[in-house]
């Protein structure tokens, strides 16, 4: 683990379980400066006991990102809380698996929104931020899953390969502005959003686990992707570049 020089401040989004959590914990025991956001933040148990504990570094905002005016308010306390951000860390997420007899329109919505919209509707305030500030870092949580839609999980992994192909577009136009952006494509972990699955999810991590290879990534790597497990990204990177004659025939055995 590496020694930070200083600490940071970091916007959380989507903090109130799972691998946001356990980022949130770790960074706090850091001694990083943290807003945590997710959608009542503000009465989450764990984040109220976290807070009571580091209650001049933790702040909480309930924030709704598939609300716009939401967005933008929320984007300004953030800001304004420790009066700049080094890291904005957008995790927020929805999924549900949904075979073609319960295709709901509500549900390809939500994920769209949570998935994708929502961090287009927190990066357009931001970037004016961060922009004047002159330095930053994003970093967008996606998921391996954006590599090549599979059975049943289209309606959570398009919205995250928009969400790759969106970051891979505005990098270099943010890169002259000093914003590093950063994506990660992770595997299966056992969470709330995980727990749904009927079947066996290869290289299931805890979130814990998880956490700590991200936050570990951050700081000694470099790249633009940060992405685990390797077999796991191995295969779904080779997928990708079959012919589809060949992956498409393949997910057909999968259904
Ligand atoms: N678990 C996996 O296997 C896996 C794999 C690849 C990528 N990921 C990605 O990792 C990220 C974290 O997921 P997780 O597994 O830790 O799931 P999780 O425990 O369900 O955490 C999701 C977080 O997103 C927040 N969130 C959901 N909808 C929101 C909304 N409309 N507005 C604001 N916040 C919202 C949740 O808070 P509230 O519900 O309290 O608002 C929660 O803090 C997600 O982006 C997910 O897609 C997960």
């Amino acid at each position: 683990m590496k020694k930070y020089t200083k600490p940071l401040t970091i916007w959380i989004v989507g903090a109130s379980s799972g691998i946001g959590l356990e980022l949130l914990k770790r960074w706090l025991e850091e001694g990083h400066n943290i807003v945590a956001s997710s959608r009542n933040a503000q009465s989450s148990t764990e984040l109220l006991e976290l807070q009571s504990t580091y209650f001049d570094r933790l702040i909480l905002l309930d924030l709704d990102v598939s609300t716009s005016q939401d967005c933008s308010q929320i984007a300004q306390q953030a800001w304004d809380g420790f009066g700049h951000l080094d890291r904005w860390f957008y995790n927020a997420g929805a999924y549900d698996v949904l075979k073609q007899e319960n295709w709901e329109l509500a549900k390809f919505e939500t994920m769209m929104q949570t998935n994708y919209m929502g961090a287009v509707r927190l990066m357009i305030p931001l970037s004016a931020y961060f922009t004047a500030q002159g330095y930053g870092e994003w970093v967008w949580n996606s998921s391996l899953s954006s590599y090549f839609g599979l059975p049943y999980g289209g309606a959570y992994s398009a919205p995250k390969a928009a969400l790759v192909n969106l970051a891979e577009s505005i990098q270099p136009e943010l890169k002259a502005k000093g914003i590093n952006l950063r994506i990660i494509n992770h595997g299966f972990v056992k969470t709330r959003l995980t727990s749904k699955n009927t079947f066996t999810m290869p290289q299931l991590m805890q979130p814990h686990d998880a956490a700590q290879q991200i936050a570990d990534a951050l700081e000694n790597e470099k790249g633009f992707e940060i992405r685990f497990p390797k077999l796991l990204t191995f295969i779904l990177a080779l997928v990708r570049f079959i012919p589809y004659s060949w992956s498409l025939r393949l997910t057909q055995k999968a259904l």
